[in-house]
């Protein structure tokens, strides 16, 4: 099996504006392959070992790089970090806090690279290219620029192929709330019809119309997903962080992207973000897909 594709394909990019709308609508008209898997739009499955591994993880990172003094609860970070660390950029929601495990060490990478063993194993059952570096966020209570959030988008309006799994993981307990909202497909697609098709136009109002936020609140839920548990989804779900009531929330979020799909994929996306970055192996995924990994690095 090659480890890379080599089929040419279109960057989305390249496509027209009305090619674009209607690759959209082609997206959510049909059953995507997540319901096909799991007959729902999102699943939550027991993962305990790697929550409290990952758990574990951060905390010894966080000392390690001196980010805090002493041990502390993940979930009452906000007690100890500055307001400088906690608040959030306006243009991209990150704090800074988050920022410092965009790298994190070989330690916390193997246990990453356990739990793409067990998502092989117990989640999706079939090879996948997975996201190299796992997103660790850090939300915080009473930070600066929370008005940020609420943020309705999909990862799909950011560049990401439809054809992706969304993984998220609480690194928390729940407490008053993850800060975590998902809508069903259906309304997610009866909001981005709204906008003919025009994802652009969707994250500009969900950027800019505090009254169409609080539609979106009214069609979403917050996320119920225990500590312990991923939560799964269609990566057609709208969704967004919110400002946390009284404490911190940890969470990982990673996608993947089954081999099954990719290889049907005519289209080459790429993030509108600053990065710009490819969404293929060896730019976001790790350059090996999970079971030429797995073979190869005796996980
Ligand atoms: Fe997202």
């Amino acid at each position: 099996m090659s480890m890379t594709a080599t089929m040419t394909r279109m960057n989305i990019n390249l496509l027209s504006p009305t090619d674009k709308q209607a690759l959209t609508q082609n997206t959510y008209a049909k059953k995507s392959y997540f319901q096909d898997l799991f007959t729902k739009d999102q699943i939550e499955v027991n993962c305990e070992s790697f929550s409290r591994s990952f758990q574990n993880e951060i905390e010894r990172i966080l000392l390690e790089k001196n980010l805090i003094e002493e041990e502390t609860p993940l979930e009452c970070l906000h007690e100890v970090l500055s307001d400088e660390m906690k608040a959030y950029n306006f243009d991209d929601g990150v704090n800074k806090i988050s920022t410092y495990f965009y790298e994190t060490d070989q330690a916390f990478m193997k246990v990453y690279h356990q739990y793409i063993q067990f998502l092989r194993e117990h989640f999706v059952k079939e090879p996948f290219w997975f996201q190299e570096t796992p997103t660790i966020r850090i939300h915080c209570p009473n930070a600066r620029n929370s008005h940020h959030y609420p943020r309705y988008h999909t990862d799909i309006a950011y560049g990401h192929p439809p054809e992706e799994i969304n993984i998220w993981l609480p690194l928390t307990d729940i407490l008053t709330g993850h800060g975590f909202r998902t809508m069903s497909v259906s309304s997610s697609k009866s909001i981005i019809e709204s906008f003919d098709y025009h994802y652009e136009k969707f994250i500009n109002e969900a950027i800019h119309n505090k009254n169409f936020s609080a539609y979106c609140d009214t069609l979403s839920a917050p996320a119920p997903t225990s500590f312990g548990e991923m939560l799964a989804f269609d990566p057609r779900c709208i969704h967004t962080g919110e400002p946390l009531v009284s404490h911190t929330r940890a969470s990982m979020d990673i996608r993947i992207l089954p081999l099954s799909q990719y290889k049907k994929m005519t289209i080459e996306y790429q993030g509108s973000g600053r990065r710009k970055i490819l969404f293929s192996p060896g730019n976001c995924y790790n350059i090996q897909n999970s079971d030429y990994f797995l073979e190869n690095t005796g996980i």
